[in-house]
């Protein structure tokens, strides 16, 4: 008798990401002649930098072979030279491990920190991505709710230890936050120090919008407790937002702690490398003008605002504002947000024009949450932007009308 093949039971178990979930949708609405405005992913649209384009046009070693597995060495200064600058000179090559993209680092960082059956505690909405890698790790996330009324910063202390039980072994938060735009406080961040000491957890910080922060506002970075904490801390980190290169897959998880660093490394040297000629681009970043990062803050706390009280005003619509990265977790006057984000793409148009956003029930890990709430990344133009919210405004109405029908 012939056995039959099947995919892994646990494969089915992954979800699929709630941004691209709507795809389908927006591709045949294109077909159909609308334009369709991407209010729905973090692709940002601003250029990359100069000197790393320049690398990329200049490049001429033939072949292309395989990369150190840590990681280039002159990626690792580059990335030495960062971190000082922002005032952690202690941050050497060895504590850098380079990843392709922030999302290995997460992933690897599950994988060393956790045993399959163990627990981590995150705080939902959270980046939808976490549910993906804990799946693939046979890890349990543990999620604890923000929420829209306090901007979705963190809840009291005894509210996170009410969740830690034996089995857990690390608190994964991301800041900025990715989807809520919440920046966590010095205080905040300190709690968290406080708690990973006290219950001998590790603390996963996913840093990746650090520059992204307004209203004067800086970023709490985990490396300033590295020294205090150096077992405990691990920083994830990537160039995808900070450079607008999204598609270079170059991000790097960083730690004091040689037993993780030691173990990461042999898992770098299972998969090889990351890429050579990604890696030589990344490279360029020390010699990226200040202006460049200052210019990208400017130009998205802009865009918050203008999303923001472009929003506050549609009647029914809740944002609190936005603090830092570049999304906004938005609650609308409808009961299933998803049908609507379909309905947007299915039956609306305005001048042949439509919006996609992410239905936010896939950022949150407890199901049933988030049910009218959408998840905005405003990575369009000010005019774009502008647009957007004309087209909200609209389509709300009409799917109250149709609704109500
Ligand atoms: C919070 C957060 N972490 C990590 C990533 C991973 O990005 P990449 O793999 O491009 O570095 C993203 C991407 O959107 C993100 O939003």
């Amino acid at each position: 008798m012939i056995r039959k093949l099947h995919a892994s039971s646990r494969l089915s178990t992954v979800p699929a990401s709630p941004i691209r979930k709507l795809v389908p949708f927006a591709l045949a609405a294109k077909k159909r002649g609308v334009k369709v405005y991407h209010f729905n992913i973090g692709d940002p649209d601003v250029h990359t930098p100069a000197v790393m384009m320049e690398v990329l046009r200049r490049w001429k070693t033939n072949p292309i072979g395989y990369a150190h597995s840590q990681g280039e060495v002159p990626l690792l200064s580059a990335l030495e030279h960062y971190y000082s600058g922002l005032g952690f000179d202690f941050i050497k090559s060895h504590d850098i491990q380079i990843t392709t993209g922030g999302s290995e680092a997460i992933s690897w960082a599950l994988f060393a920190t956790c045993n399959a059956g163990d627990e981590v505690i995150v705080f939902e909405p959270l980046y939808a991505n976490y549910n993906s890698y804990a799946t693939v790790h046979g890890i349990t996330l543990v999620p604890i709710l923000t929420t829209a009324a306090n901007g979705f910063h963190l809840p009291p202390v005894r509210v996170i230890e009410k969740k830690i039980t034996n089995k857990t072994k690390a608190i994964l938060y991301c800041n900025p936050n990715n989807p809520t735009g919440t920046v966590y406080t010095r205080d905040e961040v300190a709690m968290l120090v406080r708690l990973a000491k006290k219950h001998s957890l590790f603390l996963l910080s996913d840093e990746v919008y650090r520059e992204y922060t307004y209203d004067g506002r800086k970023q709490v970075s985990l490396l300033r407790y590295m020294n205090d904490i150096p077992r405990h801390a691990i920083m994830l980190d990537s160039l995808s937002k900070r450079y607008s290169v999204c598609g270079l897959r170059v991000g790097a998880l960083v730690s004091k702690n040689t037993a993780i660093m030691e173990g990461v490394l042999r898992i770098g040297q299972g998969r090889l490398s990351a890429g050579l000629v990604d890696q030589a681009v990344a490279s360029a970043l020390t010699d990226v003008p200040k202006s460049y990062l200052t210019g990208i803050q400017k130009e998205f706390e802009k865009r918050r605002t203008i999303l923001y009280e472009g929003l506050r005003k549609i009647p029914g619509v809740t944002i609190p504002k936005p603090e830092g990265a570049f999304y906004a977790i938005v609650g609308l006057p409808v009961a299933d947000a998803e049908h609507f984000c379909q309905w947007l793409l299915t039956d609306f148009a305005d001048h042949k024009e439509t919006v996609m956003l992410a239905p936010a029930a896939g950022f949150y890990a407890t199901p049933g949450c988030g049910k009218n709430e959408v998840r905005i990344a405003y990575v369009l133009s000010t005019e774009s932007i502008k647009r957007c919210v004309k087209i909200l405004s609209l389509a709300l109405k009409k799917y109250e009308e149709v609704s109500v029908i």
